[in-house]
């Protein structure tokens, strides 16, 4: 008889952990065939057998990495060391009906954010200019271009490798005719493009500072930004808002408004959906 497979990590590891470091053991990102583990210090001495586990219980797993890092730097990358399976850092997730090429050692990608990304895209109305200010692979410009009746999005980002990767994804998913990739500071590439009815941008480290770049992109009568930033209970939201309606000096409404996920206690990665006229 041969062994029986286990049903869960948890399952996998019990012998092989104390109950004590099994009850640390959190979910792991998937993206592609590779998994992605965040270990507390005290787990890091058996990364090799709780990666082998993972390998073991979900055989569409083909890598474990181990997150060494937060994301970081201009680019949002994170350290990654290689665990357990093939040797590599770049797969194929697929999200939406959509695939995306993606190294993660190279560039950001983050596959909690796919909900988002489809309620932008049933946010845009037919015809609508969009321009993304921080685009990575491409992951919200492509879902846009797939799921929403965009004439076209600009699609800009000052990562040489995430751009490369965004030209391969947006040939993998035929979106040429729509997405178009621009490879540069957002605050320079702006300036060169036909103005937008829509501007997203992705990036809560920076938002604030970009506030000026999103007014340049948008059209002079007006359309709608989605700034993302972050946000703190007991009111998350208002501080955001506050901030977009003094520094741009322009009419400041607010559409909607959403926690995307939680990056300390009580502290969100947050959305806010504004027309700007
Ligand atoms: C948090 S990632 C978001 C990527 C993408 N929107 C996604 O969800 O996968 C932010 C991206 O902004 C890019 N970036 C940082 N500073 C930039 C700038 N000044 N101009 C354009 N892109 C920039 C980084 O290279 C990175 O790919």
């Amino acid at each position: 008889m041969g062994s029986v497979k286990p049903r869960s990590l948890r399952e996998a590891l019990e012998g092989v952990l104390r109950p004590q470091e099994l009850a640390q053991i959190r979910a792991f990102d998937l993206v592609g065939d590779i998994a992605i583990l965040r270990l507390p210090e005290e787990l890091l001495g058996k990364k090799t057998l709780i990666g082998e586990a993972v390998l073991k219980v979900h055989s569409n797993v083909k890598t474990v990495l181990l997150q060494t890092s937060p994301v970081s730097g201009v680019y949002r990358t994170r350290g990654l060391e290689f665990v357990a399976g093939e040797p590599k850092t770049e797969t194929i997730h697929r999200e939406s009906g959509c695939l995306f090429r993606v190294d993660l050692a190279k560039s950001y990608f983050s596959p909690r954010l796919s909900f988002d990304r489809l309620r932008i895209a049933k946010l845009v109305r037919e015809g609508e200019v969009v321009t993304n200010l921080f685009a990575g692979v491409g992951c919200y410009s492509i879902i846009l271009a797939r799921h929403s009746p965009a004439s076209k999005i600009y699609s800009i980002d000052l990562n040489p490798e995430a751009y490369r990767y965004m030209c391969e994804n947006v040939r993998l998913n035929r979106v040429g005719d729509k997405v178009i990739p621009i490879l540069g500071d957002a605050r320079e590439a702006v300036k060169g493009i036909e103005k937008a009815d829509r501007v997203l941008m992705p990036l809560p480290e920076k938002a604030r500072e970009f506030l000026d770049t999103a007014l340049t992109a948008l059209k002079p009568e007006g359309g709608v930004v989605h700034f993302y930033d972050f946000g703190r209970e007991p009111d998350p939201f208002s501080p955001s808002l506050h901030f977009l309606k003094e520094k741009s000096g322009r009419r400041v409404e607010l559409l909607g408004a959403r926690k995307l996920r939680s990056y300390a206690p009580r502290c969100y990665h947050i959305v806010l959906d504004v027309a700007i006229s």
